[in-house]
């Protein structure tokens, strides 16, 4: 196959991108997206900030844009993402009782999930809830502190009522490697959620690699270890810093590890040319500012091509 989504229609998984509904006007951008993906991610458009600004207001014009973009060439559409402690307006964080958050976050899920019934591929109903480090800790946040833990799992009950078709993800960077401390302590919870028959239906590894946070060795083992618990696993935001023949080799290692797990769905980069990386001075991506294939490119398509 000669485009990144044929090439991993092969396996029956898709190849995505993180779409910021800005650039959709940009026809080199819309050119290259329509060509090698079959799955988008809206980068910024379906957090809280956008589409719930304020109380019980809500907006959703820039991620339908985005949806009806996908759904029109018939792409998958990951939604990302109902609870997290960021990109959160203000009336959600000053919010002082438990009452009051449980029933806000019960909305957002509510009223979001509904609006794109049917058409959402995974959501991630959760996003980057625990800390980093050795501790293994939840992460501070209004949910966290006015819910106790017990919010991440109303969180997906919620979620898996307000639009059964959707594949229900927690999502999270630094749990790639499978020894890390925060690893563990998701795989834990997601261990326990499947003992418990809380509605859990995939782990999305957001996969953010650069020169301190390198492609672990173990890689391949944790996905390994995650789909073993019962759940997809979804790599959900790769990019890796570098360039050239260096970064090619991360990137295939990358495809290689979810190829080898048939638990492993599919893979989404977060962004298409580098210079719309959210990491802003870096090359990360698999297309430079000119639409030109990378060496990482020509190493993604290898290796979803098998060779
Ligand atoms: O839209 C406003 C614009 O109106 C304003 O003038 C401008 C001035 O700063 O800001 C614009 O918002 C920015 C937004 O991206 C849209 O471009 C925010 O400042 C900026 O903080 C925001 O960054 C996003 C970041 O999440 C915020 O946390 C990145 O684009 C996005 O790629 C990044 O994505 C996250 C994932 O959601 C979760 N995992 C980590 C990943 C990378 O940080």
């Amino acid at each position: 196959a000669s485009t990144l989504g044929e090439a991993a229609a092969q396996s029956g998984r898709y190849f995505g991108a993180a779409v910021a509904a800005n650039h959709l006007g940009e026809s080199q951008y819309v050119t290259v997206l329509n060509r090698e993906f079959n799955s988008v991610t809206p980068e910024n458009e379906m957090k809280w900030d956008a589409t719930e600004p304020s109380r019980g207001s809500f907006s959703f014009g820039n991620a339908d844009r985005i949806v009806s973009h996908a759904q029109g060439r018939g792409m998958k559409i990951r939604g990302h993402t109902l609870v997290w402690h960021s990109q959160l307006p203000g009336w959600v964080s000053g919010l002082s009782s438990a009452n009051d958050v449980r029933s806000a976050m019960n909305n957002h899920i509510n009223q979001v999930m509904g609006h794109y019934r049917g058409k959402i591929h995974s959501w991630d109903v959760v996003n980057e809830a625990f800390q980093d480090g050795s501790s293994g800790a939840r992460r501070q946040s209004v949910f966290q502190q006015r819910l106790g833990d017990g919010y991440i799992e109303e969180a997906f009950r919620t979620a898996r009522a307000a639009d059964s078709g959707a594949k229900l993800c927690y999502n999270d960077y630094n749990i790639d490697d499978a020894n890390a401390a925060k690893t563990r302590a998701v795989y834990n919870m997601v261990r326990d959620f499947k003992s418990r028959g809380v509605p859990i239906d995939c782990v999305g590894l957001q996969s953010h690699f650069n020169s301190q946070s390198p492609v672990p060795s173990n890689y391949q083992q944790n996905i390994q270890q995650f789909a073993a618990l019962g759940v997809d696993v979804q790599i959900t935001e790769l990019d890796i810093e570098g360039s050239g023949s260096a970064q090619a080799d991360n990137y295939r290692r990358v495809v290689q590890a979810c190829l080898a797990v048939s638990r492993c769905t599919g893979i989404t980069v977060w962004g298409i040319p580098d210079h719309y990386s959210w990491r802003s001075s870096g090359t990360p991506l698999l297309f430079d500012r000119n639409y030109n294939k990378k060496p990482a490119y020509d190493a993604v398509l290898a290796a979803l091509n098998g060779s």
